[in-house]
């Protein structure tokens, strides 16, 4: 009956009235109190995921760092739990580094990326005294290294290398080949360790790679790490450059659906902690400090959306489609990704009598279907749907589409909802119009 519960936060169960609860509280009524569409995210998962990330890392790594990817999802009450987890975290932008610096995150644990940084970002993340610059091609390094001296500062740096392999992931979201926007190939990187070297006021830290995103194997990042770690050496002689920091990316992937499981956290931290101690230890070169920057895999279960339904329209021999309030304008993954989701029926957990529905948006683009061919309890209009896995990278990728207003969030932790985004509203939509 529960196939999908598994999907779902990790305090996830089912109350007498067949709801489903989450973090001790009636999703039912909460949506009935905020309106949908809702996302809802699950403090204690956040936290478990957390603490799961740091722990498998240090155990098979002792001089580890987890650095939460901040593009996943964002919001002060995210970064204060990060921040009490011990967590780094990862920004991309002036918006990212602005969010982070009003709750004041501890600089030192602030990574910047980006791979066409402005002036202003570099500008603002040196004023905040982030942990570390990761650098993307020769223009950002000469420009920080202008901007650094301006400000009669050193700044720590990592230079992001593409180190040309395959994650085996969908296109728009791998990175590290050849053919990629991101960073600088290896093949071309002794250039920018030269400059970087020679440079007043930058200080050459380590490498770092990230090779995409939702990666299910581990042979891609040993990979990539081989021929950083291998690059490395090779800089060692002829610049004496001493890697002292090696940051792998993040991109672990995450269960989405019963029939596409994930590998374990435990998986990738012991595949990445025992080739880099092999590759050391080959080399005759120290250890060193080892970054994991993983995003959807601390929030992605920890978050669900809510919608409610509307109309539904059989097409007999053909299709049943249930439309919901929401669609590809909080959560576009499935249009651009071809991304696939479980759905429960949160207003009715325990139904018995099933059948197969297509859960389709109310965007105006046929593309916009959330659950394809999924079989659920019988649901009628009004019930509550809930998406499962939707913490990660629906949010911060939400628009206006149809000029509609982007989803309330709820926080919810041991029997208490508590609303940390108000849904938006008309006036939302025109205040910045002149
Ligand atoms: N580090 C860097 C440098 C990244 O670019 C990313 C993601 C991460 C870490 C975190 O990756 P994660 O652990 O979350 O997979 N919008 C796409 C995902 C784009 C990922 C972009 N970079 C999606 O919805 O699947």
């Amino acid at each position: 009956m529960l196939d999908n519960i598994s999907l779902l936060p990790l305090t996830a169960e089912v109350n007498q009235a067949g709801h489903l609860m989450v973090g001790g509280c009636d999703t039912v009524e909460i949506s009935r109190e905020y309106g949908t569409p809702l996302y809802i995210f699950d403090e204690f998962t956040i936290r478990r995921k957390c603490r799961e990330y740091r722990a498998a890392f240090s155990e098979c790594y002792p001089d580890s760092q987890v650095i939460y990817a901040a593009k996943a999802f964002l919001h002060g009450a995210l970064a204060r739990i990060l921040m009490e987890e011990g967590l780094g975290i990862d920004v991309v932008s002036a918006g990212e580094l602005g969010m982070v610096r009003k709750n004041q995150f501890p600089p030192s644990r602030v990574y910047c990326h980006g791979n066409n940084k402005s002036a202003e970002e570099i500008i603002g993340a040196l004023e905040y005294g982030v942990g570390r610059i990761v650098v993307d091609n020769l223009y950002e390094l000469a420009m920080l290294n202008e901007i650094a001296s301006g400000k009669n500062q050193q700044a720590d740096i990592l230079l992001r290398l593409s180190p040309g392999v395959d994650a085996h992931t969908h296109q728009y979201i791998t990175t590290g080949v050849i053919d990629s926007k991101f960073g600088i190939t290896i093949s071309d990187a002794e250039e920018a360790v030269a400059k970087a070297m020679a440079a007043s006021h930058l200080n050459l830290v380590g490498f770092h790679s990230h090779i995409g995103s939702q990666i299910s194997e581990i042979e891609p990042y040993q990979l990539a790490m081989e021929l950083v770690r291998k690059f490395a050496a090779e800089m060692k002689i002829k610049h004496r450059f001493e890697l002292r920091e090696l940051n792998v990316g993040g991109g672990f992937a995450i269960q989405y659906t019963q029939n596409m499981p994930a590998p374990t956290i435990d998986y990738f931290a012991r595949g990445i902690a025992g080739k880099l101690n092999g590759l050391c230890q080959e080399l005759g070169l120290d250890l060193p400090h080892l970054t994991v920057e993983p995003g959807r895999a601390i929030v992605g279960q920890s978050g669900i959306a809510l919608y409610r339904a509307g109309a539904i329209k059989n097409i007999p021999g053909v299709r049943r489609y249930v439309s919901v309030d929401g669609g590809m304008g909080d959560n576009i993954r499935t249009a651009l990704y071809q991304a696939e989701y479980e759905a429960v029926v949160a207003s009715n957990m325990q139904g018995k009598e099933k059948t197969t529905v297509t859960i389709a948006g109310k965007f105006c683009e046929s593309g916009d279907i959330l659950v394809r061919d999924i079989s659920l309890p019988r649901i009628v209009a009004g019930d509550i749907i809930a998406i499962a896995a939707a913490g990660a990278y629906c949010l911060p990728m939400a628009s206006n589409y149809n000029a509609s207003f982007r989803p309330a969030i709820i926080m919810v932790t041991d029997g208490k909802a508590r609303l940390i985004r108000r849904r938006e509203t008309l006036d939302d939509l025109t205040n910045c119009d002149v």
